[in-house]
């Protein structure tokens, strides 16, 4: 346990009783997540730290005491769409001036960003940046003893905050960050610059987690990182991601592990070998690309060129028979031409990814990429986009055909699209739907795959 998180509690119970003795009743918080798992991850501590703070939760803002933002900053429209809300809730805030309104998360920890709420969303109570987020209940203390407005987006190289407590709804499957920040600075991206520098998580601290978590019935652990297999390399006593998962598989159990993400240009042959060892470990690798065109990747400063990444997945296929491979995609770089836009779309086709997240590059003030030549128009790059998605939905349709006649072990998480249905995911993250009962969710299930479409396959459960 941390002394941060140590003191800390020590603000929560002060909240608590300060909000039982405002309200008269137990206080309701409603918390959004914008962006990726890893901001999941965060907002179930932010919820854990509510809890203890006798929090309950709502999903509608109307209902609630306390709403909190956790927003993203790696392309401009999720920015827009938090503004967007924020605005929204003007109104309610006249209604009710005792409803606190946090934002958090990447988008509040660059300057400009905190000034633009600091002038134009006087009613924004609580802003607290990425290195904040253990300090919560001091913050929320702050707030509510002065009823000033609280910002902390303090830098930091970031200490690893161990024992928050995490509030989980899903049963069956949870969220393992292993590790913290990047050191890339990929030219278009701003993530190094909200996150900090890559720290990594004791493996005693990981294990401990997972332990814990399968000890109470989860079947899928999804390691979290902005670059995994960097992992370990500031640690006392150094441990590679490959030697990480290889412990991790040798927990008893039945259950599986994914990870995500993973930078092509550490993905070594050692880490494809322990993957292709592992028995627990998925056999799916998501690994972006970006760009099909070396003199791209060169500019976006990714540090392997179009044949290394090819490479790659060769020595991956050879090894791990039936893994598969998705992929980020990002057009419309600054200073992309049309002939290297096509060397994406060549790829895409060599590769044949199961599937891809296709982004238009949107410029993040900052970086490196927001000081070069743009000169394509956003309407041209959109089409471009529209050609990498419908490659992709063939490829996603010819491979999911060939999975015909093949039987899946499914993780059962949920109804299916259809009535009578349920439907999980193959080890491949290839999404199944097959007749059953509510009773089959949360446990794995042999499915034989009758039929397919590009977004799914169908089948019948074989018992
Ligand atoms: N514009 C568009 N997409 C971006 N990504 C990161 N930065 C940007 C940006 N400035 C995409 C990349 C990354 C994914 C998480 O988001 O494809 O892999
Ligand atoms: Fe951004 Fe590159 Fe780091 Fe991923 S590896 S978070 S794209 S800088």
């Amino acid at each position: 346990m941390s002394p941060l998180w140590d003191l800390q509690k020590t603000y929560a119970d002060r909240v608590k009783a300060m909000l039982h003795d405002r309200l008269g009743r137990a206080p309701r918080a409603c918390v959004r997540t914008f962006g990726c798992q890893q901001n999941e991850a965060d907002s179930q501590r932010i919820e854990g730290m509510l809890s203890q703070m006798g929090y309950s939760f709502t999903g509608n803002p109307e209902e609630a005491d306390l709403i909190i933002f956790n927003t993203c900053a790696v392309r401009e429209n999720a920015e827009d769409r938090v503004f967007g809300n924020v605005g929204e809730l003007k109104r309610q805030k006249e209604k009710n001036p005792e409803l606190i309104i946090g934002l958090c998360g990447c988008m509040v920890q660059q300057p400009h960003i905190t000034k633009r709420i600091q002038k134009s969303f006087p009613y924004v109570d609580l802003v607290f940046g990425t290195h904040a987020l253990a300090s919560l209940p001091e913050l929320l203390f702050q707030k509510l003893q002065s009823r000033r407005r609280v910002f902390d987006i303090h830098e930091s190289d970031g200490e690893i905050v161990e024992g928050l407590p995490v509030r989980r709804v899903d049963g069956v499957k949870a969220w393992v960050p292993i590790m913290y920040g990047c050191n890339n600075f990929c030219t278009y991206c701003i993530v190094p610059y909200v996150r900090g520098r890559e720290r990594s998580r004791e493996p005693e601290a990981i294990l401990e987690e997972i332990k814990q978590l399968t000890a109470n019935g989860v079947k899928e652990i999804t390691l979290l990182g902005q670059n995994v297999n960097s992992y370990g390399k500031n640690l006392e006593r150094p441990l590679s991601f490959a030697g990480l998962l290889e412990q991790i598989d040798a927990l008893p159990g039945d259950f599986r592990i994914r990870f995500m993400t993973s930078h092509p240009k550490d993905c070594t042959r050692e880490l494809i070998d322990a993957i292709a060892r592992c028995q627990k470990v998925c056999r799916h690798i998501h690994l972006p690309v970006q760009s099909g065109s070396s003199r791209v990747l060169s500019a976006m400063n990714r540090h392997y060129t179009r044949e290394q990444y090819v490479d790659l997945i060769r020595y991956a296929r050879e090894k791990i028979p039936g893994v598969s491979f998705t992929s980020d995609i990002l057009v419309g770089f600054p200073g992309e031409t049309y002939e290297e836009f096509l060397e994406t779309l060549s790829l895409v086709q060599e590769i044949e990814y199961d599937s891809l997240f296709t982004f238009i590059y949107s410029k993040r003030e900052g970086t490196r990429a927001a000081q070069m030549e743009d000169p394509v128009p956003y309407a041209e790059k959109s089409a471009w986009l529209r050609q990498i998605i419908a490659a992709q939905e063939d490829i996603a349709s010819r491979r999911h055909e060939a999975l015909v006649g093949e039987t899946l072990r499914v993780l059962v998480e949920g109804a299916g699209k259809h009535p009578g249905t349920v439907q999980g995911r193959s080890d491949q993250n290839i999404i199944v739907e097959f007749p059953g009962e509510e009773s089959l969710f949360g446990s794995f299930a042999n499915v034989k795959i009758e039929r397919a479409a590009n977004w799914a396959v169908f089948g019948t459960r074989e018992e």
